[in-house]
């Protein structure tokens, strides 16, 4: 079956903007009657925002990265079939706040896992379905963090990471959007929200107009 929606996913490390400009991307495509819906990684389903729970505790720094990335991708697994992909087939613009990126980049490039291995699970858990465009925020590390500090919310078990850490994941980032420049997008998450908003909503009417569904 090949669906008949748009699937669009945001990337990037902690504190770069994405649900910032998950929102700002939802709120234009309503504005224009296009049937959207925003939803997020790990989550966006009950099952797995239990799953989620259970990966952004801190109580469980114990983890293994093993457990970890199969957490991430059981999560996927559930929002995939439940959530995504019905979405999809009714031919709604699908907007995920992280999703297979995240997983390459953090358990990948952070964690120092086998990329071969976690790509082949990640197709596994998705059943082969790819997101048709993702926007990935490249930002300086410390200044995501400050960001995050201000928000003053206490961090999560993946923000209490190591500042190298980060940074290998922001260099996972940008060599996936260098693998893939056809289907990924480098943003300059330090650049003001509005200006980061103008571009993404230009290139969306792209991929609106290309996928013909129609806008006003
Ligand atoms: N382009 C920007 N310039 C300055 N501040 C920004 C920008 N984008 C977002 N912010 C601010 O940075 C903080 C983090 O933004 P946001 O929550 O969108 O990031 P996030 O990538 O979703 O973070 P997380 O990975 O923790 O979910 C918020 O206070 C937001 O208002
Ligand atoms: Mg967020």
């Amino acid at each position: 079956m090949i669906p008949k929606g748009l699937f669009l996913t945001f990337e990037g490390v902690d504190g770069c903007g994405k649900s910032t400009q998950v929102a700002r991307a939802v709120e234009s495509l309503q504005r224009r009657g296009v049937a959207c819906m925003a939803t997020r990684e790990p989550g966006g389903t009950r099952i797995a925002e239990k799953i989620r729970s259970l990966l952004l505790s801190p109580d469980n720094d114990a983890m293994v990265d093993r457990c970890e990335v199969l957490l991430y991708l059981a999560a996927r697994a559930q929002h995939v079939e439940e959530k995504i992909l019905p979405a999809l087939a009714d031919g709604v613009v699908v907007v995920c706040d992280r999703f297979q990126e995240a997983t390459f980049a953090y358990q990948g490039w952070g964690r120092g896992m086998n990329l071969q291995a976690v790509q082949q699970c990640n197709s596994f858990a998705t059943a082969g379905i790819t997101p048709d465009h993702t926007f990935v925020f490249d930002i300086n590390i410390d200044i995501a963090h400050t960001r995050l500090h201000n928000m003053d919310k206490s961090p999560d078990r993946l923000e209490g990471n190591s500042r190298s850490f980060f940074k290998r994941v922001r260099q996972g980032y940008q060599d996936l959007v260098r693998s893939n420049p056809q289907r990924m997008t480098l943003l300059d998450g330090g650049r003001p929200i509005d200006e980061l908003s103008l571009n993404i909503i230009s290139k969306l009417d792209f991929l609106l107009e290309q996928k013909r569904i129609a806008h006003a």
